[in-house]
């Protein structure tokens, strides 16, 4: 792939910063009860890695697997799991991770999809958050910046495939993206 030209938008040591300071506001939120946190791949487990790492209670991991946007820059709206949890939730308290809430589509499908098996409370975490995309009246719970509509890859997000293991966040000159 011909490389992209990206702006930084986010540095290191800003994620580091917010993503300590969001897992204390999640430990805070949580009063010492144990969670199931949620990666939701495959955007998200960069962010994941580092929240979990300080969160302060009993976390158990596990994962999802979701697909909405194939390779092109556009939501398609359609939702598809493409891996289901290991474990069931009944009962228990969940925290869904996201990397980014543009559409809000995801999210909103997720909540649903888990709602459905009766969890004792779902919270919702995002790193990044598109509050001009948003399409659907979700709130995510902890959110770690509010962007503007730009397309943004690092720290776990892609551009086809790409990208996830730069680790700031920057934005791409819109020119260069196909539509
Ligand atoms: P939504 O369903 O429109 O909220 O989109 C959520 C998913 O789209 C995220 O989990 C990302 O995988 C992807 N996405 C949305 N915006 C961006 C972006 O700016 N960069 C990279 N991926 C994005
Ligand atoms: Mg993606």
């Amino acid at each position: 792939m011909e490389p992209l030209s990206l702006t930084k938008m986010i540095d290191e040591k800003k994620i580091a910063s917010r993503v300590t300071e969001m897992a204390q506001e999640i430990t805070k939120a949580l009063k010492g009860e144990p969670v199931i946190a949620v990666c939701v791949l495959k955007g998200s487990f960069v962010f994941y890695s580092d929240l979990i790492r300080n969160m302060e209670t009993d976390v158990r991991t596990d994962f999802l697997g979701c697909s909405s946007y194939g390779n092109s820059m556009k939501s398609s709206g359609e939702v598809r799991l493409t891996l289901d949890l290991t474990h069931g939730i009944e009962g228990k308290t969940v925290l869904l991770v996201e990397d980014i809430i543009d559409t809000g589509l995801t999210m909103s499908f997720l909540t649903k999809t888990l709602e459905a098996r009766n969890p004792k409370k779902i919270l919702t975490a995002s790193l990044l958050f598109k509050p001009k995309a948003l399409k659907t009246d979700l709130k995510p719970d902890f959110i770690g910046f509010e962007i503007s509509n730009e397309f943004v890859v690092g720290y776990g997000l892609d551009y086809q495939g790409y990208y996830r293991n730069l680790p700031y966040v920057a934005q791409v000159k819109q020119k260069q993206l196909d539509s």
